[in-house]
C-alpha cells in the first residue's frame, strides 16, 4: 500500500514529537479521527501524568483523551524507537529564544535527528511535518539537511512539509477541527500527502507553494498581533497623559464598520508565541541585511508595559496619600490570558518584580494558578474575600479571568488599576475607565 493510500485510509501510524499545548491536542484529534497515534514526550513527569489522564490543556476533552488512551488509539512513550513504524511524524517541540534573544532550534534539531535515525532503520518512507513556529527557511535549511545526513533521499525515503499550528488554548469557538490549516511542502507530492493527513480531522486545508510561505505566514500572524497591541499600548500611555479613556476611544473607533479592527491595550505580552516568534524573523532578516523595524519597535513598547503599569500603581497609591514602599498590592490574575493557567512569559511576573523592588508587599489571586514564583520567591494564590481586600492598598487587574468576583473588588473601596477594562466589561465599573478609586 502506498503512503498516500495508507494516510487516506487512516491506516498510517502517526508519531507526534512533543506533547505540549500543540502536540497533545493534535495527537488527540488525529487519534479521535481514527489514526493510531504514538506521542513521544521527553519529560517523564509529564508522561506519567498523561498516562494517568491527569494532564491536559484548557479546552481539551479529558474524557475523550482517557477513552483514546484506554482504546490504545493513543499511546505515550519516551522512547523514540517506538516511532519506527510510524508513517507520519509531526514535530511539535518548543522554539524558544536563547539568552541573547536569538532563535534556539535545539529541540527542532534533536527531533529531526531522532527521525533521521528512524529513517535509516525503517523500511517505510515517512511523511515528516514540522508544526513548531519558526523563521522562514527552517524546514528546508535546518530540518531537511539533518534528515538527508546519511543518504536518505527526499521524496523517496521521506517527504517533508511545514504546517503551522494555530491552536488557541481555551478558545472554544476556534478549534483544530474548524481552523483552516496551512500546508506547504517541499514539493507538490509532499504538500498533497500532508493535506491528505490533515483532511482526516481538519475541515479546511489551505495549500501554499512552499514551506517558507507557510512559515512566514505563521510568523506574520503573530507579528500582526504584536504590532497592533503595541500600537494601542502606546495610545494608552498617551491617553493617560491626556486624561482620556483609551478603551472608550477604541470602542468608538470600532463603530466604523470597515477598515478598523480593535485591539486592546494591557500590561504587556505573554505566552509562548507573540513575545517570542517575531524575534525569529528579525534574526533571519539580518541575514538579508534587513532590519524589521516594526517588530523591534513593537517589542520595545510591549516590553515597557509592566514598567508603565507599575508606575500607574504607584500613582494610584500616592493619590490615596500613601507610598508604594510598604503598601500591599493585590494582583488579580497572573496567567498571560483569561481562563487558562499558562504563565509562560506572563507580564505579571515582571510587574510583580517591579512592585516588590519598589518596596510593596505583593500578593495575588488567580483561580487557575495556585502557585507562582516571582524572582526567588514562591507565592500562593490568596482567597479573594473581604478580609484580603481590606488589607490592600491597591488592586491591579492583570488577567481578565471570567470567574473572578469583580463586584467584590469594586465594592471594596480599595484603589483599583484595571489594565484590562474588565470592570466595565463586567458591568461593575462606576464609569468606563482604566482606573477607579
Ligand atoms: N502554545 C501555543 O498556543 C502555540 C500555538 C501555536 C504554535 N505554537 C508553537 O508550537 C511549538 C510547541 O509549542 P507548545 O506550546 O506546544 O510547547 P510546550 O512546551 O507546551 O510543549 C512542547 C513539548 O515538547 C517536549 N519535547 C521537546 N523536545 C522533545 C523531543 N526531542 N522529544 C520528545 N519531546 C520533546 C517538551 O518536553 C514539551 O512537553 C512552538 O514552536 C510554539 O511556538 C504554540
Amino acid at each position: 500500500m502506498s503512503l498516500e493510500e495508507s494516510i487516506k485510509g487512516r491506516g498510517a501510524l502517526v508519531g507526534i514529537i512533543g506533547l505540549g499545548y500543540v502536540g497533545l491536542p493534535l495527537a488527540v484529534e488525529a487519534a479521535g479521527a481514527g489514526f493510531r497515534v504514538i506521542g513521544l514526550e521527553r519529560d517523564a513527569g509529564k508522561r506519567k501524568k498523561l498516562a494517568r489522564g491527569e494532564l491536559f490543556y484548557e479546552g481539551m476533552d479529558g474524557e475523550r483523551m482517557a477513552r483514546l488512551l484506554g482504546e490504545d488509539m493513543l499511546r505515550i512513550t519516551g522512547d523514540s524507537q517506538d516511532l519506527l513504524p510510524c508513517e507520519v511524524v509531526c514535530i511539535c517541540v518548543p522554539t524558544p529564544l536563547s539568552r541573547t534573544r536569538d532563535p534556539d532550534l535545539g529541540f527542532v534539531r534533536m527531533s529531526a535527528r531522532q527521525i533521521e535515525g528512524l529513517l535509516r532503520e525503517g523500511v517505510k518512507p515517512k511523511l515528516v511535518i514540522v508544526e513548531s513556529t519558526s523563521y522562514p527557511g527552517t524546514t528546508r535549511e535546518v530540518v531537511r539537511p539533518i534528515l538527508e545526513a546519511n543518504g536518505m533521499r527526499p521524496c523517496a525515503d521521506f517527504h517533508l512539509a511545514y504546517s503551522p499550528e494555530r491552536v488557541d488554548p481555551g478558545n472554544a469557538r476556534w478549534t483544530i477541527a474548524n481552523t483552516p490549516k496551512l500546508v506547504g511542502g517541499m514539493n507538490g507530492c509532499c504538500t498533497a500527502l500532508a493535506e491528505a493527513f490533515y483532511a482526516g480531522f481538519v475541515q479546511e486545508t489551505v495549500r501554499v507553494s512552499s514551506p517558507e510561505v507557510a512559515e512566514m505566514a505563521k510568523v506574520l500572524e503573530n507579528i500582526f498581533r504584536g504590532v497592533n497591541i503595541a500600537l494601542v499600548n502606546e495610545l494608552w500611555m498617551l491617553c493617560e497623559r491626556m486624561g482620556l479613556d483609551v478603551w472608550e476611544v477604541i470602542d468608538a473607533a470600532a463603530t466604523k464598520p470597515f477598515g478598523f479592527m480593535p485591539f486592546w491595550p494591557g500590561p504587556g505580552l505573554g505566552g509562548h508565541c507573540i513575545p517570542v516568534d517575531p524575534f525569529y524573523l528579525a534574526w533571519k532578516a539580518r541575514e538579508y541585511d534587513f532590519q524589521t523595524e516594526f517588530i523591534e519597535l513593537a517589542g520595545k513598547i510591549n516590553v515597557n508595559m509592566p514598567y508603565f503599569v507599575s508606575g500607574l500603581v504607584a500613582r494610584r497609591i500616592n493619590e490615596a496619600g500613601k507610598s508604594l514602599k510598604g503598601a500591599r498590592v493585590l494582583v488579580s490574575g497572573v496567567a498571560y490570558k483569561p481562563d487558562v493557567g499558562d504563565t509562560r512569559e506572563t507580564p505579571a511576573a515582571k510587574l510583580m518584580e517591579l512592585l516588590r523592588e519598589g518596596g510593596a508587599d505583593v500578593i495575588y489571586h488567580d483561580p487557575f494558578v495556585p502557585v507562582f514564583t516571582v524572582g526567588e520567591t514562591t507565592l500562593r494564590s490568596v482567597e479573594l474575600i473581604d478580609d484580603t481586600l481590606s488589607g490592600c492598598d491597591c488592586v491591579v487587574i492583570v488577567t481578565a479571568h471570567s470567574g473572578v468576583d469583580y463586584e467584590l473588588i469594586a465594592r471594596s473601596g480599595v484603589p483599583i488599576l484595571d489594565t484590562r477594562n474588565v470592570l466595565h466589561n463586567h458591568g461593575v465599573s462606576p464609569g468606563h475607565g482604566t482606573t477607579t478609586d
